[in-house]
C-alpha cells in the first residue's frame, strides 16, 4: 500500500480488542519513533510503555480516553536535551520538545497502521497528574499518549473522521 492510501485509511480507533500487540511489532513501532528527525538531532523524545496491570491501573486514573487499549505509549520529551531558542521574539523560552515528540508519535502511529495495529492519539489528560501518578522525573514533559491495539467487532471511524476542510482552507500561496 502506498503511503497516501495508508494515511487515508487510518482513523482514530476507540474500540480495542484485548489481544496484546506482539513484541516484535512493538519493537518496530518504537524503532520508527527512535529514528525520527529532531531539532539539532538532540533526540529528546522518550517513550514510556503502559501495558503491565499496575501501569494500566494508573493510566485509568489519569485519562478516560484509554478505550481499554492493551498498550499505550506515553510520549514525552526530556527538558535536559531539548533544543531551545530563548531569543525567539514570538514564543517565550521556545523549545522544540513538542515538535520532536510529535514527529516521533506520528511516525509510530503510521508504522503501527502499516502493521495492522490501530491507534488513537490521546491528549485528554492533565500533564502534572501524569507526572505525579507515574512518578516521572521532573525533567520529563508529557506530550501525548498513543493507544495501540487491534480493533474489536464494534470498531469503526466516528463522524469526525469524515469531516475534513477543503484544500483551499489549508493552503495559501504566498
Ligand atoms: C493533538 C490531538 C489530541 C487528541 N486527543 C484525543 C483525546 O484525548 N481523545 C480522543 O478520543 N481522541 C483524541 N484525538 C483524536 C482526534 O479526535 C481525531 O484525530 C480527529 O477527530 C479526527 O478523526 P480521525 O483521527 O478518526 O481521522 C486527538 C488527536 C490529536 C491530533
Amino acid at each position: 500500500m502506498d503511503f497516501l492510501t495508508l494515511a487515508q485509511n487510518r482513523y482514530s480507533e476507540r474500540f480495542f480488542s484485548p489481544k496484546a500487540v506482539e513484541q516484535e511489532k512493538v519493537e518496530r513501532i518504537l524503532e520508527a519513533g527512535r529514528i525520527v528527525p529532531t531539532a539539532c538531532n538532540y533526540q529528546p523524545q522518550r517513550f514510556y510503555l503502559i501495558r503491565r496491570p499496575e501501569a494500566m491501573d494508573k493510566l485509568k486514573q489519569v485519562t478516560r480516553f484509554h478505550y481499554n487499549a492493551p498498550l499505550v505509549v506515553l510520549v514525552c520529551y526530556d527538558l535536559r536535551t531539548v533544543w531551545t531558542n530563548p531569543g525567539d521574539r514570538y514564543y517565550q523560552n521556545y523549545n522544540s520538545g513538542e515538535q520532536d515528540a510529535s514527529i516521533a508519535a506520528t511516525t509510530m502511529m503510521y508504522e503501527a497502521e502499516e502493521l495492522g495495529v490501530h491507534s488513537v492519539w490521546i491528549r485528554g489528560f492533565d500533564s502534572k497528574t501524569v507526572v505525579d501518578t507515574f512518578g516521572l522525573p521532573e525533567h520529563i514533559v508529557p506530550v501525548m499518549m498513543l493507544a495501540l491495539g487491534y480493533p474489536n467487532e464494534r470498531a469503526k471511524p466516528n463522524a469526525w473522521h469524515f469531516k475534513r476542510e477543503s484544500m483551499e482552507h489549508f493552503v495559501t500561496e504566498l
